[in-house]
């Protein structure tokens, strides 16, 4: 018997016990005639005690341990007489009297502890032993929970978990594909999904009425912190709801996973539109953990003989609170540089910084006197001691970077409470977004997503404006600033999807032969429908208050998209190529890569 406890399970109650232990050798400490070892598992760590004067032989075994090494252990339970509060079994050790080791480990490339040594592109590599650190252990842990609890709040509301294909046709998500050659149908391609949309709105015509799949998708797409190629969602659909109905049911659900999984109750979802979203965070994701608005300074600003903000189409600013004694003209021109930075685009920043001993100090005194200024100040919600920043250009650029320098200034200035949860839902997104470069508009959530009523006759306008207006029954659930889950109401009739995909500019052709199946399926009674898709693994990151979501993927890709641990994607050899019918130019492949 390889252990009648686990690791982390030994307490006072089981002094005098005899205990079989199994793990991996954590850490050795030789002293004299004792030596302590830490052995670790999925469970926890335990203290190992040998003796050099009662058992000479089996210390000197134990001194012989490596690192990592896998050994079995039997002995009796003590009371420690340091006690470790840290840990859960720090109150007890075992008094080893036999040992066997089950297998020797090499010397690991990097410590494996919480804090380890190991850098990024190490501990990807070996990424088993990473997951042996308890860090890790824990995050995965806590996925598994999260897991679980979705899948009973989904069942207590009859949701079925349905599976859907994962060999498809290309769904329009946003992203490029993934493809995969089909052997049997030579020179055609499998689409891996972007999302199962299209299969979980088939399965409402096939009257399945509520499903749900904790379901991989796959996304070609340049990474980020927050992004994997392949990621999982929780993906929802529901028949004869209408939007309150779905953001009932999916508050519901959020509620759930916090109080089963983190014990907190959830604050009220605020609801925000996508229009006030921007014009007052500069974010379709705003964080609401602070305030900081932006405001708005045209009518002030105008019109005083300052060109540069004459002739923006926007002069708006944050306003920082009790700040305006301690930032510096290095803290200002850290700051600048920052607005400036490419990323952030600015041309530069105005600020009025109105100190606490009643002076202004300001980049634009020339323009206006310090009674106007200290008015903005006022204007936007401020006062003495505070410092207005300002940002000029046009609209929409103008209004990102503010939302970026407000986030900035929150970091900074440590206004962001780590330990707050501030869900909200951005609704009523745009349908369409136009696309200067290609010269068409894109659907701004997906195809299927259904026009707000009102605005369904604005659908066959002709004017640019006014299908820029068409709102839609589309939601974004956003916690702390992070896009968690989007969905909407879907249109559940073939005439007026067909109009959308015009409006898409996909031929009728085109539509047929992309969205033929989901067409005709809409006109054998499709039941009105509508859902939501969250990311599993970055509400597993916001749950925890971190912005990366790869440690809580047992095996994620690095930033280029390779899994380094197997050395994937690579090369196939000729004759798997030779049965796919399919051929690489590598001069083609060197040119292109060169190019890049
Ligand atoms: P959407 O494209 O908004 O909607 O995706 C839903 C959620 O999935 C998460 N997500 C990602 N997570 C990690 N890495 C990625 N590359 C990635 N891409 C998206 C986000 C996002 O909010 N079919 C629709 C849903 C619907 O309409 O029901 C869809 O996929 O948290």
């Amino acid at each position: 018997m390889y252990r009648t406890h686990n690791c982390g399970e030994l307490r006072l109650e089981h002094i005098g016990a005899n205990v079989t232990l199994s793990g991996w050798m954590a850490t050795k400490r030789d002293f004299g005639g004792m030596t302590f070892i830490d052995l670790r598992d999925r469970y926890g760590i335990t203290q190992l005690i040998f003796n050099m004067d009662t058992n000479q032989a089996l210390c000197e075994l134990a001194r012989s341990l490596g690192r990592e090494d896998v050994i079995s252990i039997s002995g009796q339970v003590r009371e420690r007489s340091n006690k470790n509060p840290d840990r859960l079994t720090g109150d007890v050790e075992v008094v080893v009297e036999k040992l066997s080791v089950l297998n020797k480990a090499k010397l690991p490339p990097f410590t494996i502890e919480d804090e380890t040594d190991g850098g990024d592109d190490l501990r990807m590599k070996y990424r088993y032993l990473d997951i042996r650190r308890p860090v890790l252990q824990d995050k995965l842990k806590f996925r598994s929970k999260l897991t679980l609890e979705i899948r009973k709040y989904m069942d207590s509301l009859e949701f079925l978990e349905i599976e859907t294909p994962v060999l498809i046709k290309s769904t329009p998500e946003g992203a490029r594909d993934f493809v995969v050659p089909s052997r049997l149908n030579p020179g055609q391609f499998y689409a891996l999904p972007q999302s199962p949309q299209t299969f979980k709105q088939i399965l409402m015509v096939a009257g399945m009425d509520k499903y749900f799949q904790i379901v991989k998708c796959f996304r070609d797409e340049d990474l980020r912190a927050d992004r994997q190629p392949e990621f999982t969602q929780i993906d929802c659909e529901m028949s004869f709801v209408d939007q309150e109905e779905v953001l009932n049911t999916f508050e519901g659900l959020t509620k759930h996973l916090f109080k089963s999984v983190k014990d907190i109750e959830l604050p009220e979802f605020t609801r925000m539109s996508y229009d006030d979203a921007i014009r007052k965070y500069g974010s379709d994701k705003p964080d609401l953990r602070f305030g900081m608005e932006i405001f708005d300074l045209n009518e002030y600003a105008k019109g005083h003989g300052f060109n540069v903000f004459d002739s923006a189409e926007l002069v708006a600013g944050v306003c920082l609170q009790g700040k305006a004694d301690e930032y510096s003209n290095k803290n200002m021109k850290g700051l600048t540089d920052w607005v400036k930075r490419p990323q952030i685009g600015a041309k530069g920043l105005v600020y009025v910084q109105w100190k606490e001993d009643d002076s202004v100090k300001s980049t634009i005194g020339k323009f206006y006197s310090d009674n106007v200024l200290k008015s903005w100040v006022e204007k936007s919600g401020g006062g003495k001691g505070d410092i207005l920043f300002i940002l000029s250009g046009a609209e929409n650029v103008t209004r990102k970077q503010l939302g970026e320098l407000r986030l900035e200034l929150g970091r900074q200035n440590n206004l962001i409470d780590p330990g707050l949860y501030k869900p909200l839902w951005v609704m009523d997104f745009p349908l369409l977004e136009w696309d200067k470069e290609t010269g068409r508009f894109y659907a701004m959530h997906h195809p299927f997503t259904a026009p707000k009523a009102e605005d369904v006759e604005k659908m066959t306008a002709k004017d640019q404006a006014v299908l820029e207006s068409i709102r839609a029954d589309a939601y974004d659930l956003v916690i702390n600033g992070a896009e968690i889950g989007g969905g909407s109401i879907r249109i559940f009739d073939r005439d007026l999807q067909s109009k959308n995909f015009d409006l898409l500019g996909f031929s009728r052709e085109e539509a047929e032969a992309q969205f033929g199946f989901l067409l005709s399926a809409f006109e054998y009674g499709a039941p009105p429908h509508g859902g939501i898709a969250f990311g599993l693994d970055r509400l597993c990151a916001v749950m925890n208050g971190v912005a990366s979501i790869r440690d809580f993927i047992a095996f994620p890709k690095n930033n280029t998209g390779r899994d380094v641990m197997i050395d994937a994607p690579s090369r196939i050899d000729d004759g798997q190529l030779a049965d796919l019918g399919l051929q690489i130019d590598d001069t083609a492949l060197e040119e292109a890569s060169s190019g890049e």
